[in-house]
C-alpha cells in the first residue's frame, strides 16, 4: 500500500514516536513517504543490516544469538519481498524502517537490538551507494558490449569510403570504419569516467550514524568489507551528507547520454531515404500505420530524446545538494527518484544502441557515391600544389576554390574536369594531379596517427582489442 495516503494514521510512529502524540496528516505522510520508490532498495537495505548485525556481534555489542535471530529473520524479509508478499507501508516512510517493522512481527524483541550504533542516516547512504554501485558495472558492461558491437563494425568496413562531414556540408572523405571508431573512443572515455568513479566512491558510509559517528565500539572496516567496500569513509557528517557518488554517475551518464544522442542523431540522417548510408535492421525499427513503405528508426529517436531526462536528473540533484548545510536533510531524500530514472534510462539506451549497431548494414555503395561527391578530395588538391609544384598553401587554397567554381558551374565534379581546364587555373599541373582526386587515394594517403587510413583504422582496431581483453 506504498502509495494509499487516503487514511490519515491515527497513532503515531512505531519507530519513533516516543515523544509523539498524534500521527501525521495524511499530506504529510504523502510528502514524507518514500517507500513508493525506495523499496528498490530493499535487497542493499537487507545486506547492509546484516553487515551490521554481524559486526554488532562480533564486537560484542550484541549477542551472538540475537544477531543470529536477526540473520534468519532479515533473510525471511528478503524472501518475501522477492517472492512478492511482502506488505509495504507508507506510515512506516521507508525501506528501512519497513524492513525493520517486518522484522520486529517476524523475530520479536531481538529486532530491536539491530539499530545500534546506526542511524537511517548512514544506512540510507550505504543502501543508495551499494545500489548506484551496480549501475557503474551495469553500465561497463553494456558500455563494452556496445564497444565490441562498433568494433565489429570497424572492422567490417575499414577500408570503406564515405563522405566526412563538418557543418553538415561535405567536408573530405573518411573511411567507415574511422567514423565507427570515433565513437569508440567515446564510449571508451565514458567507460574510464564510470570506472574512476566507481573506484572513487567505494568507500563504505556504515557507522557514520546519525552525523557523528557512535559511542559504541563498532567496527566500521569489518562492515566495509563485507559490503565490498575498499574502506569506511573517513569522516562521519560527510559520509552522511554526500552524495557526489550519485553526482557522479549522473555526470558520467550525461556525458555518455549525449554520446548516445549525437550517434542517434546521425543514424537517424544515415538511414533516410535521402542519405540511405545505412538500413537498419526490422528488429531496431517500426513501421506506420498509414504510409505502407515507411521503416522509421524509433530506437534512434527514442535514444535521442530519453537523453533529455538524464541531463534533467543531473541538474535535479544538483540543485537538491546546493543549499544543504552539513549534515544529512530531508531534502536529501530527493536522490534517488531522479538517480533510478536515469539509471534506468540509460541501460535502456545503451542496450537499445548495442542493438541497432550490431544489426545495422552500411550501405558501400551509397557511402563511396556520397564519398566522392561534393567537392571532397578538393583538400588533396591543393595539397597536390604545394607538394608537387611548391606552391604555398594558401595560393594552392585559391586555385582550387577557383576549380571548385569551374567544376560547379558546369555541375560536375572535380575529377570529371579537363586537364586544359585544370592548367588554365595553374599552368604547372600535369595529368598525376588526377590521382589524388580519387576518393581511395584520398583516404589512403591520411596515413597521419589518427587518420582516416585503412591502415591507421585497423591500426586503432587492433589496438583496442587488445586493451578489452
Ligand atoms: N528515507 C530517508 C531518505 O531517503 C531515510 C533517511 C531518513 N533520515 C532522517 N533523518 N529522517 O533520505
Amino acid at each position: 500500500m506504498a502509495n494509499d495516503t487516503s487514511n490519515t494514521t491515527k497513532t503515531s510512529n512505531k519507530m519513533w514516536g516516543g515523544r509523539f502524540s498524534a500521527g501525521p496528516d495524511a499530506i504529510m505522510e504523502a510528502i514524507n513517504a518514500s517507500i513508493s520508490f525506495d523499496k528498490r532498495m530493499a535487497a542493499q537495505d537487507i545486506a547492509g543490516s546484516r553487515a551490521h548485525a554481524a559486526m554488532l556481534a562480533a564486537t560484542g555489542i550484541i549477542k551472538t544469538n540475537d544477531a543470529e535471530a536477526i540473520r534468519e529473520g532479515l533473510l525471511t524479509v528478503l524472501s518475501e519481498i522477492e517472492g512478492g508478499t511482502f506488505e509495504y507501508s507508507a506510515a512506516l516512510e521507508d525501506i528501512h524502517m519497513n524492513v525493520e517493522a517486518r522484522l520486529k512481527e517476524v523475530i520479536g524483541e531481538p529486532a530491536g537490538r539491530l539499530h545500534t550504533g546506526r542511524s537511517r542516516n548512514d544506512q540510507v547512504a550505504t543502501d543508495f551507494k551499494l545500489w548506484v554501485r551496480d549501475q557503474f558495472d551495469a553500465a561497463e558492461e553494456s558500455l563494452l558490449a556496445l564497444i565490441r558491437a562498433l568494433l565489429a563494425q570497424a572492422e567490417a568496413g575499414a577500408d570503406w569510403v564515405m563522405p566526412g562531414f563538418t557543418h553538415l556540408q561535405t567536408a573530405q572523405p573518411v573511411t567507415w570504419g574511422h567514423h565507427m571508431m570515433a565513437y569508440v573512443e567515446m564510449f571508451g572515455r565514458d567507460l574510464s569516467r564510470m570506472r574512476d568513479a566507481r573506484a572513487r566512491m567505494n568507500e563504505c558510509p556504515l557507522g557514520a550514524a546519525a552525523l557523528a559517528g557512535t559511542s559504541f565500539p563498532i567496527d566500521r572496516d569489518a562492515t566495509a568489507k563485507a559490503l565490498g567496500f575498499d574502506r569506511p569513509s573517513a569522516n562521519s557528517l560527510d559520509a552522511v551528507s554526500d552524495r557526489d557518488f550519485a553526482l557522479e554517475f549522473l555526470g558520467a551518464a550525461s556525458i555518455c547520454a549525449m554520446h548516445l544522442s549525437r550517434f542517434a542523431e546521425e543514424l537517424v540522417i544515415w538511414s533516410s531515404a535521402q542519405f540511405r548510408f545505412v538500413a537498419l535492421s526490422d528488429r531496431f525499427s517500426t513501421g506506420s500505420s498509414i504510409m505502407p513503405q515507411k521503416k522509421n528508426p524509433d530506437a534512434a529517436e527514442l535514444i535521442r530524446a530519453k537523453i533529455g531526462r538524464i541531463f534533467g536528473a543531473n541538474v535535479a540533484l544538483m540543485m537538491v545538494m546546493k543549499g544543504l548545510p552539513l549534515a544529512y536533510s530531508k531534502d536529501m531524500q530527493e536522490d534517488k527518484e531522479q538517480v533510478f530514472d536515469a539509471a534506468d534510462n540509460l541501460m535502456l539506451a545503451l542496450a537499445a544502441m548495442e542493438g541497432m549497431v550490431r544489426d545495422m548494414t552500411g550501405n558501400r555503395e551509397n557511402l563511396a557515391a556520397a564519398a566522392g561527391s561534393g567537392f571532397s578530395t578538393a583538400t588533396d588538391l591543393a595539397d597536390w600544389l604545394v607538394r608537387v609544384l611548391g606552391l604555398p598553401f594558401r595560393d594552392a587554397h585559391h586555385i582550387t576554390g577557383s576549380l571548385v567554381g569551374v567544376a560547379e558551374a558546369q555541375g560536375c565534379d572535380l575529377p570529371d574536369l579537363t586537364l586544359d581546364q585544370m592548367q588554365a587555373a595553374h599552368a604547372g599541373i600535369t595529368e598525376g594531379v588526377f590521382d589524388v582526386l580519387g576518393v581511395d587515394n584520398s583516404v589512403n594517403s591520411r596515413m597521419s596517427y589518427g587518420g582516416t587510413a585503412p591502415a591507421q583504422v585497423r591500426a586503432q582496431i587492433a589496438r583496442w582489442k587488445e586493451v578489452l581483453e
